[in-house]
C-alpha cells in the first residue's frame, strides 16, 4: 500500500500540474522544483503577504525542497505583521531521500543526485538560501522533534502520510493553534491515499471551519475556531475508532465543500478508507458506483488496483 501511496503522490502531482491554469495568480513560483502546483504556491504567497496577522508562528511540516516554504516566506517578507513578530518560519523534514522521489526529479538537474537514504538537506538549504535568515530548520522525524515554540498561527501539513504521523501532528502541533485565527493547510486533503485526514477533520469539525479548497491542487485550508479538547488531540486514533457509518458521514462532510474537480479524488479516498478499515464489500460497491458514473481519473485508478479491489480479486 505504501508504494501506491508514494506513486499516487507523484502521479497525482503531475496530473494536477498539467490541467492547471497558470495565469490565475502571480507570483506563482512555477519554476520551483517541488510536489506542489503553482496555484498552491501562489495561495501560500498571498496568505503570507495578506492574511498572516503575527499572532503566532508559521510551521511547514514536510518541506522537501522548499516549494511550499519559499513562496510562503517570500509572501511573509512583505507583511509588516511577520516582520514585527520577529520569529523564523519553522520547517520540518526528515531530509532523507526515498526512491519514490526520483520520479519527481526526472529530467531535472537533480536526477540521479541522491540515492535512497542520502540526506538532501544541503539541497533544501541551497534552494532556500535567500530565505535562510527567516528559517529555522528542524531536520529529523517531526514526531520525535515536536514543537517547543508557542502559539502556531499557520500550520502547513504535507507530512501526514500515515496514522502515526497524523497522531503526532494532532498531539504535538494542534494544541498550539489560536482559536479564531489559525489556519491548517492540508496539502493532501484531496488525495486518495491519506484518508485519515478526512476522518480526523470530521471528528474535529466543531473546532474548524472550511476556509478554501485551493484550485488545481489537492490542498484544502481550514480555520481553527475553538480550543480543541486535549483528550481528542492526545488520543491514540486508530482505524478501529471509525465505523462504516462514520466513514460515510465523514466523506459526505468533505464532499460538501471540496471543488467539483476534487470530488473524484475524495471519493477515491473514501474507497481507500473503506478498504483499509476492512469494509471491503462497501469499498467494492462504492468503486463500482463511481465507475458507473464515469469516474476513472488517476486517484480512482489507484484505488481500483488495491488488493481486494483490483480486477484479479473479483
Ligand atoms: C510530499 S513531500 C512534501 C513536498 C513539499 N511540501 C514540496 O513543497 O514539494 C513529504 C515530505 O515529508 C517528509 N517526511 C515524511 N515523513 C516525515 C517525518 N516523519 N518527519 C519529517 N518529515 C517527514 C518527506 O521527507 C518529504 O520531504
Amino acid at each position: 500500500m505504501s508504494r501506491m501511496g508514494i506513486w499516487g503522490a507523484v502521479e497525482g502531482f503531475f496530473r494536477r500540474q498539467k490541467s492547471e491554469d497558470r495565469s490565475a495568480a502571480n507570483p506563482d513560483f512555477a519554476d520551483l522544483l517541488g510536489m506542489t502546483t503553482p496555484m498552491e504556491r501562489a495561495w501560500l504567497w498571498r496568505y503570507g503577504r495578506r492574511q498572516f496577522t503575527g499572532k503566532g508562528a508559521v510551521v511547514d511540516l514536510g518541506c522537501w525542497l522548499g516549494s511550499t516554504t519559499i513562496p510562503l516566506v517570500d509572501g511573509l517578507r512583505g507583511n509588516a505583521n511577520f516582520r514585527r513578530l520577529g520569529l523564523p518560519v519553522h520547517v520540518y523534514d526528515s531530509f532523507v531521500w526515498e526512491s519514490w522521489m526520483d520520479r519527481v526529479v526526472v529530467g531535472t538537474e537533480l536526477a540521479g543526485r541522491f540515492q535512497p537514504g542520502d540526506s538532501f538537506q544541503c539541497e533544501f538549504a541551497l534552494r532556500a538560501k535567500a530565505y535562510a535568515s527567516e528559517l529555522e530548520v528542524h531536520a529529523g522525524d517531526l514526531a520525535a522533534i515536536g514543537w517547543c515554540g508557542g502559539a502556531i498561527e499557520f500550520l502547513l501539513v504535507d507530512a501526514m502520510k500515515s496514522w502515526e504521523l497524523a497522531r503526532a501532528t494532532l498531539r504535538l502541533f494542534y494544541p498550539h493553534l489560536i482559536p479564531g485565527t489559525s489556519v491548517v493547510f492540508h496539502q493532501d486533503f484531496c488525495h486518495y491515499y491519506t484518508y485519515w485526514i478526512h476522518l480526523l477533520q470530521f471528528r474535529l469539525r466543531k473546532w474548524f471551519a472550511f476556509q478554501e479548497d485551493v484550485p488545481s491542487s489537492s490542498s484544502t485550508a481550514f480555520r481553527n475556531t475553538g480550543r480543541i479538547p486535549s483528550e481528542l488531540l492526545n488520543r491514540e486514533w486508530a482505524k478501529a475508532d471509525f465505523s462504516s457509518a462514520e466513514v460515510e458521514e465523514a466523506f459526505a462532510y468533505s464532499l460538501e465543500f471540496v471543488r467539483v474537480e476534487n470530488r473524484e479524488a475524495v471519493q477515491a479516498a473514501k474507497i481507500m478508507c473503506l478498504a483499509d478499515l476492512g469494509f471491503i464489500d462497501l469499498a467494492r460497491t462504492e468503486l463500482d458506483g463511481a465507475r458507473a458514473m464515469g469516474c476513472n481519473q488517476y486517484d480512482m485508478q489507484m484505488v481500483g488496483a488495491l488488493p481486494g479491489l483490483g480486477a484479479a480479486a473479483r
